[in-house]
């Protein structure tokens, strides 16, 4: 190998080691994924003409290697402790009141470190001169599994520390895990494919860790976080708080949401900070970990066999519970689709008495066996609806009974029907109450009509009163006035904003109208996609099968859903009472190639007045820009709204040009 070949080796990994950690780690890149991709390439093509470049800490080698017969076992030069848990309040105090009494002589001042308890599997990695070579699983504690050829494949992990002048010896503790939406998207491939699914992130961080092969592992969303060393030869580190900030320096990803506190009444805030979010973090965890700040202290607090006295794990409520099935009822919703529901002896789960699980399709219960009088594992995730994980069988008594599809729609009692390869049984009924509800519920929505002044309860109320029974009917209401003010809680100025608000949605662009009319499958992106391909109601009506699948981003399914819809008698007499009654289906012009933002890239972030998302792209677009989802370097505008989220910070850190609402409408005038 030439000198020029072997510098230009070094100088690719180092860049694409570079990037791969503003991308991965900092969650901040610098190129483009096509500029990332042409590195890569490049040394994949270089190592393959001469393999002596090839290195076991580049880049490619996470791909993965050959497979194992089976793992090897590492002893680690420091064992792998665990964590005594608090289960409460009380149990923490008992441990400070504890870490008091043993960490006399220093004037009472005990500094805690906190961190988020993270839900995944312990593992250790092992650096020499900077250079990742070893890295095993915590096993018992003692010894554990050598996975570095599996580990080299998790892209957080940093192949070669990033630091000019490593560690000696540097020993990294942390945990493997798998983001929520990670493992949601795989778990829905794995069912599309039929292979069986993972029961929690946690299980398939495990699985996928425990690969032989693995190349199979590189197919995993794995992640690691850093919270501790073992032994560290080099750098001179005195406290818990230190060692995050040198593994952060070291090109680790660690916890943004740690902390040091010298009260328990901070820790105690800090725990139910934590606590609050937990739903609406990226990653599961199970509580929060506690450790003394000062290694000196720890020391003097001591340890005992299996875990240190000097750090505690305070757990949070558990978010899977067990409880008994009472029955199993259906609900219909907006496209007719019948939900089975369990309904639960009530239980706390997480904090949230939880009495109704969804069970989702008529597939899900037969593949999950539920059956009325079952004891079922439930799980409330986030703000989604809770659901039934599995069937504790061992409890079966034999008088359990199975959950049968009922023939004809609980609601209206019209016949039910399930399409060939769908999942969802649906109610055939136009006129069903449920559908009616649902459907003109969601006509009145933000990113529809926009009609202000209809909850859901009083859309009931008009339903059944049979004051109105289609979407079209709310353009008469104003002529129902005195019927109106007979409902509950709707006085003259509440009635009045509601004829108004219903009289001004009659100008709504095109591509709203069609979002509202609530075809399967037409969310807002697709409805302004239509409008803006077909441009009028006219064309998309008479539009078929084969010009619908023509538009970019529309799909067979979606294509034969629209075209049924406008196949649809009663849903043509809907659309034809509409225009009587004065709506106005404004006509959209095809969108310009050319335009103000022609060659411009906009990031939306945060909510807007005027604009819902759909909209604001629509605005974007129709003016020749494009609308990217991350912002890098080549972003020329962020488009801030209210409660901005990471992007505005990553905006400003890149210098990205950020504006506001009010400058985005000058713009496009
Ligand atoms: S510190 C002595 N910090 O909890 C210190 N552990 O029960 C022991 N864990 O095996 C580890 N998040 O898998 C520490 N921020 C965190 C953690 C954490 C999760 C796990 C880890 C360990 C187990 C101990």
């Amino acid at each position: 190998m030439d000198a020029k070949t072997k510098r230009r080796a070094e100088e690719l990994r180092r860049l694409i080691e570079y990037h791969n950690h503003r991308y991965y780690v900092l969650d901040s890149p610098e190129i483009s994924d096509a500029e990332y991709d042409e590195l890569f390439d490049e040394l994949v093509k270089l190592e393959t003409d001469c393999p002596e470049a090839r290195t076991p800490d580049s880049p490619t080698q996470r791909v993965g290697a050959p497979p194992l017969d089976k793992f090897p076992s590492r002893k680690h030069s420091l064992p792998m402790l665990s964590l005594n848990k608090a289960m409460t309040k009380e149990d923490f105090l008992d441990f400070d009141r504890r870490m008091h009494e043993l960490i006399a002589g220093e004037g009472g001042l005990i500094e805690y470190a906190v961190e988020p308890k993270y839900d995944g599997l312990a593992v250790e990695l092992i650096y020499e001169n900077g250079v990742l070579v070893s890295g095993s699983t915590r096993g018992d504690g003692v010894s554990g599994e050598e996975v570095t050829a599996n580990l080299r494949t998790v892209k957080t992990i940093p192949l070669t520390l990033q630091n000019k002048k490593p560690p000696k010896l540097l020993e990294a503790r942390g945990e493997v895990i798998i983001f929520k939406s990670d493992f949601e998207k795989f778990n829905k491939a794995r069912e599309k494919s039929g292979d069986e699914l993972f029961a929690n992130p946690r299980n398939m961080a495990a699985g996928s860790l425990r690969q032989l092969d693995s190349r199979i592992t590189a197919q995993r969303p794995l992640r690691f976080i850093a919270y501790g060393v073992g032994i560290v030869d080099g750098i001179t580190i005195s406290k818990q708080s230190e060692t995050i900030d040198l593994l952060d320096s070291l090109g680790f990803k660690v916890s943004e949401k740690r902390g040091v506190f010298g009260s328990v009444d901070e820790v105690e805030n800090y725990y139910n900070g934590i606590l609050s979010q937990r739903d609406s973090l990226e990653y599961d965890i199970d509580g929060i970990v506690i450790k003394v700040n000062s290694f000196h202290q720890q020391e003097i607090a001591g340890e005992l066999s299996r875990s240190p006295r000097w750090a505690v794990a305070w757990k949070f409520p558990p978010v899977q519970k067990t409880t008994v099935v009472e029955k199993i009822d259906v609900q219909v919703g907006r496209t007719g689709a019948l939900t089975p529901v369990a309904h639960l002896k009530p239980v706390s789960v997480g904090g949230v008495t939880v009495s109704r699980a969804t069970l989702h399709n008529e597939d899900e219960v037969r593949r999950k066996d539920v059956r009325i009088g079952d004891t079922v594992i439930v799980q409330r995730a986030g703000d989604v609806i809770p659901e039934v994980v599995k069937v504790i069988t061992e409890k079966r008594t034999g008088k359990e009974k199975e959950f049968k599809m009922p023939g004809r729609c609980p609601v209206c009692g019209s016949p039910v029907e399930r399409a060939e390869g769908e999942s969802a049984t649906r109610c055939t009924s136009l006129y069903c109450r449920a559908q009616q509800v649902e459907r003109i519920f969601h006509f009145t929505s933000k990113g529809g009509m926009d009609i202000e002044g209809l909850g859901y309860k009083t859309v009931e109320i008009l339903v059944d009163k049979e004051i109105i029974k289609d979407i079209a009917g709310l353009y008469l209401l104003h002529k129902k006035r005195d019927i109106l003010l007979g409902i509950e809680r709707m006085g003259e100025k509440s009635v009045q904003n509601l004829i108004d608000s219903i009289e001004n949605s009659k100008k709504r662009e095109l591509s709203r109208i069609i979002f509202a009319l609530g075809i399967f499958g037409v969310g807002e992106n697709m409805a302004g996609l239509l409008a803006s391909h077909l441009g009028s109601m006219e064309k998309l009506k008479e539009a078929s099968v084969e010009e619908l699948e023509e538009i970019e981003g529309v799909g067979p399914i979606v294509a034969k859903s629209i075209y049924k819809f406008f196949r649809d008698n009663n849903n043509i007499s809907i659309i034809g009472r509409l225009k009587d009654y004065g709506v106005k289906f404004p006509e959209e012009t095809a969108r310009p190639k050319e335009g103000v933002f022609s060659g411009k890239t906009f990031v939306l972030t945060g909510t807007l007045d005027s604009y819902t998302r759909a909209e604001a792209k629509r605005e974007i677009e129709n003016r020749g820009g494009k609308v990217s989802s991350s912002v890098s370097k080549k972003t020329d505008f962020v488009l801030a709204g209210v409660d901005p989220g990471s992007k505005l910070d990553k905006a400003r850190k890149l210098d990205v040009k950020i504006i506001d609402e009010t400058e985005f409408k000058k713009l496009i005038g």
